[in-house]
């Protein structure tokens, strides 16, 4: 198969929108990173996003929506909280689950009887869906286990031959994906995949929220989770990624000194000097900054022949939680602390 690479223009955008119609698959910009979208009622669509990706058939996709008007058209109940929290944060890097309708099949919910729902804010997103008239399941646009796309070539890179079309709408500006909620009663949020929108943000619309254990630790393979998502291997680089808890730069310094070999590199923070021998790279001093370059950074690593990556590490608090995470899931989990 050939892939289309289209630009975002509305006519462009509609050739998309006409190829979700007919059961096709077209990669698309967020606000997050890309995604891989289909139509989500259609059972032959989605599998073919699971064939695309390499995907395990039990992880969940999320399902993008356009306008208010099509959440009771997928979600049969929606909780007075949900309501409140969509109209503060969508369109947005949130996605919240909730029960699912009939018309969205067991092979995009992974067999849950819930499904995950978003609305993106991306201008191009929301007019592939609109113009589509479809739900649109999209999980993020790169083959299962390597970190998300957040250009249109890198989703190329993955995916070309494999799908019919990629819309590039430039960089990604989040560049991790979207936090993902569900509510374990009515009046509690229960966050199963940090994003830049933090449990501090989420705080003022429930009387508890709680962060999900799998977050912070390895979940066996054959763990029960709330997210089956968290139990995958993910986000990594063919380079070892490899952070360091030091109590300062140049504790961290000294031990990547002592233990640098060919190829390795280390990823900074901006304000970071250089370590004199040591190829590095930057990823930013805030968290946003940090979210936006990381998978961008985990790519380069890679084209750069980075053997092992000694990664300076980034915060666990407020949406800093999300590239905490995903570093440390590219990691397996493993720190040196110093
Ligand atoms: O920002 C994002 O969320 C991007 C863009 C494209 O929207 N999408 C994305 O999708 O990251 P994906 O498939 O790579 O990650 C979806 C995550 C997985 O960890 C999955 O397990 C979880 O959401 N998820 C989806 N539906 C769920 C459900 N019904 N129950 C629990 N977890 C669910
Ligand atoms: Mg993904």
């Amino acid at each position: 198969m050939k892939t289309k690479l289209l630009s975002d223009t509305p006519e462009e955008i509609g050739l998309a929108a006409a190829l979700i119609r007919d059961g096709r698959l077209a990669a698309f910009p967020t606000e997050t990173v890309y995604g891989l979208g289909a139509d989500a009622r259609r059972e032959d669509a989605v599998r073919a996003i699971f064939a695309a990706k390499g995907r395990p058939a039990d992880n969940p996709l999320i399902v993008h929506i356009s306008d208010m008007e099509m959440l009771p058209a997928i979600a049969s109940e929606v909780p007075e909280t949900a309501l409140r929290l969509a109209k503060a944060f969508w369109p947005g890097p949130l996605t919240m689950v909730l029960p699912k309708r009939d018309c969205i099949p067991a092979v995009t919910s992974g067999g849950l009887d819930t499904v995950g729902i978003r609305m993106p804010a991306h201008p191009a997103a929301l007019q592939l869906i609109a113009k589509s008239g479809c739900p649109i399941a999209a999980p993020s646009a790169n083959r299962s286990g390597s970190p998300s796309p957040t250009t249109a070539a890198h989703v190329m890179e993955d995916m070309d031959g494999r799908i019919d079309a990629v819309i590039d709408g430039g960089l990604c500006e989040g560049g991790v994906e979207s936090t993902v909620i569900c509510f374990d009663d009515a009046d509690t949020i229960h966050i199963l995949r940090p994003g830049l929108i933090s449990e501090e943000d989420l705080a003022p619309y429930a009387s508890r929220v709680y962060v999900d254990d799998a977050v912070f630790r390895q979940i066996a393979a054959d763990a029960k989770v709330a997210s089956p998502g968290m139990k995958y291997k993910h986000y990594a680089p063919k380079a070892r990624m490899i952070p360091v808890d030091a109590p300062d730069f140049d504790c961290f310094a000294a031990y990547v000194r002592d233990h640098a070999e060919q190829n390795t590199f280390c990823l900074l923070f901006d304000s970071d000097p250089e370590i004199e021998g040591i190829p590095s790279m930057r990823y930013g001093d805030s968290g946003r900054e940090q979210a936006h370059f990381l998978f961008l950074r985990f790519r380069e690593l890679d084209a750069a022949g980075a053997g092992k990556v000694y990664v300076r590490m980034p915060k666990k608090s407020g949406a800093d939680l999300s590239v905490h995470n995903r570093l440390m899931r590219a990691a397996g989990f493993e720190v040196i602390t110093l």
